[in-house]
C-alpha cells in the first residue's frame, strides 16, 4: 500500500513579535488536524521552529489531495482564530487568499510532499527552517547527494552510486512552474551553475537513479510572488528518505555543519548563516538567525514513531557558536555589500521609495568636449 507523507506549514502568528507561536495555537491546530484521523489521515504531528508551524501528516491520498490540504487550511484558519484572540503579532501571516480553493499551493502555506510504497522500514527526516528562503536547501542536498567528499556512500553503497535525478524549479517565474531535470554526476557542473543562485534555483525534488524512488522534497514557496509584497519570509520544509537506497542520516546531516549564509534574518532582506538548532528553538538575535531543525522518524502502516531531534547532540553546540559568530561577523557590515540583499530581492519596499523619492534629485553632468586626437595620442 503506498504511504503519502504531506507537511505544510504556515506562521499564523507569534509571541513577542516574529519569535515563536504560543502553546495555546499549538494546541488548537493539534486538536484541529486531530479530526482529521477519523477518516483521512492515519497519523500527524505538529511541530514548530521559530514562528512557523508545521502540519506533518501520514495518509493514503497521493500528493496535492484536495482534502488533506484542506484540513492543513482550515486548522491554520482555526489557529489564526486563536492568535487573534491571544493577540499574537501577524495573525494569519501567511494565509494570504480568503478562501480555500483545492489546495494550499499558492495560498500562502509552504507545503512539501512525497508518495512511495514503504520499505520493510522507512526512516525519514524532516526539515523546518525560519528566517530564509527555500533556496537554503540547495547546498546541504547538493553536498550530501552529488559530493563524494560529503557522501561517502557515493563510493561505497552500490545503490547509490548510480547517483541521483534532481528536479530544479525556476522560482522567479510566475506563470507556471517552470522546472528542470538534472542527473548526477554527469550534470554536476549544470547543477552547480543554478544552485549558485538560491533565491531563483531551488531544489524541488531528488529521485534515485537506482530505483527511480523519490528521495527528497521541497517546499517551493515564494510568499513575495504571491502576495506582490512582502508578507514574510518562505521559511521552507523538507522531507528525505534516508539510508540504503539513499544517502544516510549522517550524510544527509553533514553539510549543515558549514553553516553557509542564506538570505533572510532580518526582515526577509539580509544575509546570516543557517544554524542548526534543537526543537522548539525560537529566533532572536536580529531577528535571526536563519535556522533549521531537524526532525527523524520511522512510519510503518501508516504510523509515525515519536521524532528524535536531529540537532540535539552535543556536536553541533561547536557549530552552533560558529553560526553566532559568522553572524555577528556578517552584521557588523550592516547594510554594506553582501551583508544585505541585493535591490531585486528585497523584501521591504523602503529602498523602492528612497530612490523613488531621489531620482529628481539625480543630475546628470553635462558630457565632456570630445577629446582631441593630438590629447589622445600625445606626440
Ligand atoms: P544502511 O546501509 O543501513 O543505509 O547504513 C549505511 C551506513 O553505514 C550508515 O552510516
Ligand atoms: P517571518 O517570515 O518568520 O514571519 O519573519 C518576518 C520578518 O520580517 C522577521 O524580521
Ligand atoms: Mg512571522
Ligand atoms: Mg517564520
Amino acid at each position: 500500500m503506498m504511504t503519502t507523507l504531506t507537511v505544510i506549514k504556515a506562521d499564523v502568528g507569534s509571541i513577542g513579535g516574529h519569535v515563536a507561536p504560543s502553546r495555546n495555537l499549538l494546541d488548537t491546530i493539534s486538536r484541529h488536524v486531530a479530526r482529521g484521523m477519523d477518516d483521512l489521515i492515519s497519523d500527524f504531528y505538529v511541530a514548530h521552529t521559530g514562528d512557523d508551524i508545521a502540519i506533518l501528516m501520514v495518509h493514503d491520498k497521493g500528493v496535492g489531495h484536495e482534502e488533506i490540504h484542506r484540513l492543513a487550511w482550515e486548522a491554520f484558519k482555526a489557529g489564526t482564530a486563536t492568535a487573534q484572540e491571544q493577540g499574537l503579532y501577524g495573525a494569519g501571516q501567511d494565509l494570504l487568499v480568503d478562501s480555500f480553493s483545492g489546495n494550499v499551493k499558492g495560498a500562502g502555506p509552504a507545503v512539501a510532499e512525497m508518495e512511495f510504497q514503504p520499505r520493510a522500514n522507512e526512516p525519514f527526516l524532516m526539515f523546518l527552517a525560519d528566517k530564509t528562503e527555500p533556496g537554503a536547501y540547495n547546498l546541504p542536498l547538493y553536498l550530501a547527494f552529488a559530493d563524494p567528499m560529503n557522501t561517502g556512500g557515493l563510493l561505497l553503497s552500490p545503490e547509490i552510486t548510480k547517483g541521483f535525478r534532481f528536479r530544479v524549479m525556476d522560482v522567479s517565474y510566475t506563470h507556471g512552474d517552470r522546472v528542470i531535470e538534472l542527473a548526477t554526476p554527469e550534470d554536476l557542473y549544470n547543477l552547480a551553475a543554478l544552485l549558485r543562485d538560491n533565491d531563483r534555483f531551488v531544489v524541488e525534488s531528488i529521485f534515485s537513479r537506482h530505483d527511480g524512488e523519490q528521495a527528497a522534497a521541497v517546499s517551493t514557496t515564494r510568499l513575495h510572488n504571491i502576495a506582490g509584497k512582502y508578507t514574510g519570509k518562505d521559511d521552507p520544509v523538507m522531507l528525505v528518505r534516508v539510508q540504503k537506497n539513499f544517502p544516510a542520516t549522517g550524510e544527509i546531516l553533514a553539510p549543515y555543519a558549514i553553516a553557509h549564509y542564506v538570505g533572510g534574518f532580518m526582515r526577509g532582506s539580509h544575509v546570516g548563516p543557517l544554524m542548526p538548532v534543537k526543537h522548539g528553538t525560537g529566533c532572536s538575535y536580529f531577528d535571526g538567525p536563519p535556522i533549521v531543525s531537524g526532525w527523524g522518524f520511522c512510519v510503518k502502516n501508516g504510523r509515525l514513531t515519536e521524532p528524535v531531534d536531529l540537532f540535539d547532540h552535543p556536536f553541533w553546540d561547536a557549530v552552533r557558536s560558529r553560526a553566532a559568530d559568522k553572524a555577528m561577523e556578517m552584521r557588523r557590515q550592516g547594510f554594506s555589500g553582501p551583508a544585505m540583499l541585493p535591490y531585486s530581492e528585497l523584501e521591504y519596499g523602503g529602498i523602492v521609495r528612497i530612490l523613488e523619492k531621489l531620482e529628481p534629485r539625480f543630475t546628470i553632468r553635462a558630457a565632456k568636449k570630445e577629446a582631441k586626437e593630438t590629447e589622445l595620442v600625445p606626440a
